[in-house]
């Protein structure tokens, strides 16, 4: 990996970039499979081993309170280790936890094995849209972060096919143990990437650096780039705090409230509680058990991917801020919609039922081309280089933890406010949310990630330079 691979042409280095990126985003599908396949799962693992509520609670949960686990540890692995060899191991502990919930001899080894894939997820969450983040061009780089994204909804909806092919034979055990396939090929493709170019970079490993970069871009964009990155760089030396405390920087701090808000929006507006409990919202609109059911998890499903499909070609084309603009206000609509058909007293009318469904589709394809994609680029994004991994373990970590919340505290809200109150909040939450994006989120289109650290510090970088100039500047 050196001199010979600059000057290669400029679709094969676009295709470089395109394979890294697909490559990297089996992470993606693994935790979209780790996290859907408990519901086609747990129906049978729950009668082989006769498990009490409480039992069923933590094998679902486990995977979340791993995943937290694993958000926090993440950063600091792909600070340090770099992104590549954190990546690689996701993909083991992925594996690992594959196979030891395949082959479980027991309900408390089910627990562990939900705990590590939990691991798994939690790591990959972050350190896949940071380690595309960081290799893609610019003009391309929402696209290719987002297919993170797109990956955790195919991953969803695969689980979901998994879960109804597998259901004839009850086989619970082959529902996790194919996880194992997706993990040799994020292992396997992880070894042969090279490690991002930023973090090398970061590690003054510029020659490497300069090679990794020389596959993906042309001369003259590498030249810009390698300019930017040292004068970031010149900036963040000036400054005397390090690692976590640098966190607490006053001028991250708007970065900080961005990435921290985005995490909690994306998960208090309710999108889990649709995703997995949509037969069950259905069901009380009137809907019949069963086949209907199947039908409306692999329909979310289609939804979600189709307009995930939409996102990632949008993202680079309108921008970040007029997605989430768009999409809240649909998912606001669908959410206060969806509240009203409950008011209304929904069981039995076929109208109200099929506007339910309306709604819930409504929901899904909103959140699909904005919170889903949009949160999880812009916290590879807005961050500086060196503790880039650090300042994205305490965003997503932020994220698990409301999910988890959300997760727990949902049916109780039901329980307590109804199916209206409920969704009525989520409903508020969103329009909260829409206020948040309006006045402090920044859009990121089209700006290498050095001129978005340099707008949060106040500074600026040089403007791009058609041939490489004789030195960087710093303002
Ligand atoms: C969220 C997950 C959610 C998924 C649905 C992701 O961006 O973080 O919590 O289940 O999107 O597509």
């Amino acid at each position: 990996m050196s001199a010979e691979n600059v000057g290669v042409g400029r679709a094969e280095q676009r295709r470089f970039v395109n394979i890294a990126a697909a490559i990297t985003a089996t992470g993606g599908l693994l935790f979209g499979y780790d996290t859907g396949v408990i519901s086609g799962a747990l129906l049978f693992i729950k009668h082989d081993y006769a498990l009490s509520s409480l039992m069923q609670g933590l094998i679902v949960s486990l995977l979340l309170v791993g995943a937290v686990v694993g958000a926090l540890s993440g950063g600091q692995l792909a600070d340090r280790f770099g992104r590549r060899w954190t990546a690689l191991l996701a993909a083991i502990i992925f594996g690992l936890g594959a196979l030891a919930a395949a082959f479980t001899p027991s309900v408390g080894f089910l627990l562990f094995a939900r705990f590590l894939l939990g691991l798994g997820v939690g790591l990959a969450s972050l350190v896949v849209p940071l380690y595309i983040a960081e290799i893609a061009p610019r003009d391309t780089r929402g696209a290719l972060v987002s297919l993170n994204q797109l990956m955790i909804t195919v991953g969803i909806l695969v689980s979901y096919l998994i879960g109804v092919a597998f259901t004839p034979i009850e086989g619970w055990r082959w529902m996790f143990g194919l996880a194992v396939i997706p993990a040799v090929i994020l292992g396997g493709g992880m070894f042969l990437l090279p490690e991002s170019p930023r973090w090398l970079f970061e590690h003054d490993l510029i020659d490497r650096a300069r090679a990794v970069l020389s596959r993906t871009r042309s001369e003259a964009e590498v030249e810009q780039e390698i300019q930017e990155i040292q004068a970031i760089k010149r900036q963040e030396e000036q400054q005397e705090q390090v690692g976590y405390r640098e966190l607490l920087a006053p001028f991250l701090r708007p970065a900080l409230i961005v990435g921290v808000g985005l995490a909690i929006f994306q998960q208090v507006t309710g999108i889990n509680t649709v995703i997995y409990y949509a037969p069950t919202i259905l069901q009380s609109t009137g809907f019949s058990a069963g086949t209907a059911i199947a039908a409306t998890s692999v329909g979310v499903g289609l939804v979600n991917v189709g307009f995930t499909v939409l996102a990632v070609w949008l993202i680079d084309r309108v921008g970040r801020k007029p997605l989430l603009f768009v999409g809240l206000i649909g998912m606001i609509v669908a959410l206060f919609v969806l509240g009203l058909v409950f008011a209304l007293g929904a069981a039995g009318s076929t109208l109200l039922g099929v506007l339910a469904t309306l709604c819930l589709a409504l929901y899904i394809a909103s959140f699909a081309i904005s919170l889903g994609p949009v949160f999880w680029l812009m916290i590879s994004e807005i961050y500086p280089l060196n503790i880039r991994g650090k300042a994205m373990s305490v965003a997503s970590l932020c994220n698990w933890g409301s999910n988890f919340i959300v997760s727990l505290t949902f049916l109780l809200l039901v329980n307590a406010l109804g199916q209206t109150g409920t969704f009525w909040i989520y409903a508020a939450i969103g329009i909260l949310a829409w206020i948040f994006i309006y006045f402090l989120v920044p859009e990121t289109k089209g700006r290498s990630l050095e001129e978005i650290e340099a707008s949060f510090r106040g500074t600026t970088i040089a403007p791009a330079p058609t041939s490489p100039p004789p030195a960087a500047s710093t303002r």
